[in-house]
């Protein structure tokens, strides 16, 4: 597939994104996660609080056609999400869009990006040059920061 394009994200795009994060989450994370696990990290996010991440986050979607791929969301020097719809999974979606929101942060003038990998996403964020950094949360997410180069 060709890139997707890159555009900062709407309070108008709550519904959409949520659902995206829904599939993505239950179709994407098992087996590596169990299903339940899935099911329980899918319904952390409700479309009331999508709405509150689009105000507190920069979040930017991929869009192929006017339909949404995949999505990300940055605050500060951490990376608080990263989304790609099931239908476009194994793409190359996720790694630009990774790419984009650290190519920002560098921007910025931050040094590193940190976030916190679930455990389905960890290999993907180690192939990309991210190093964990501690214990696993007690939410069951693992620590992670790409330094990046000087
Ligand atoms: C993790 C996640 C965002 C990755 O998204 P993705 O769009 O499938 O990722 P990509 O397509 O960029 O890369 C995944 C694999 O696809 C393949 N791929 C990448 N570009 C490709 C292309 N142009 N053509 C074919 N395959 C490609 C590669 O094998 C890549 O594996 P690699 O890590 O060895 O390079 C996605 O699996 C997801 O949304 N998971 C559920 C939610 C989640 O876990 N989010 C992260 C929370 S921390």
């Amino acid at each position: 597939m060709a890139t997707a394009p890159h555009r900062l994200a709407t309070l108008d795009d709550a519904a959409v994104l949520f659902e995206v994060r829904r599939r993505s989450i239950l179709e994407l994370a098992p087996p590596v996660m169990p299903v339940a696990a899935a099911e329980a990290w899918a319904e952390q996010v409700t479309l009331a609080r999508m709405e509150q991440k689009l105000r507190d986050l920069e979040i930017w979607i991929a869009e192929v056609e006017g339909v949404v791929a995949g999505w990300g969301g940055i605050r500060g020097d951490c990376l608080e999400a990263l989304y790609t719809a099931p239908e476009y999974a194994g793409q190359g979606v996720g790694a630009a869009l990774l790419g984009r929101l650290e190519g920002l942060m560098r921007d910025r003038e931050f040094e590193a990006v940190h976030a916190e990998a679930s455990p389905n996403a960890l290999a993907f964020y180690l192939r990309r040059g991210y190093r964990v950094t501690g214990p696993l949360t007690p939410v069951g997410a693992w620590p992670i920061t790409r330094q990046f180069p000087g």
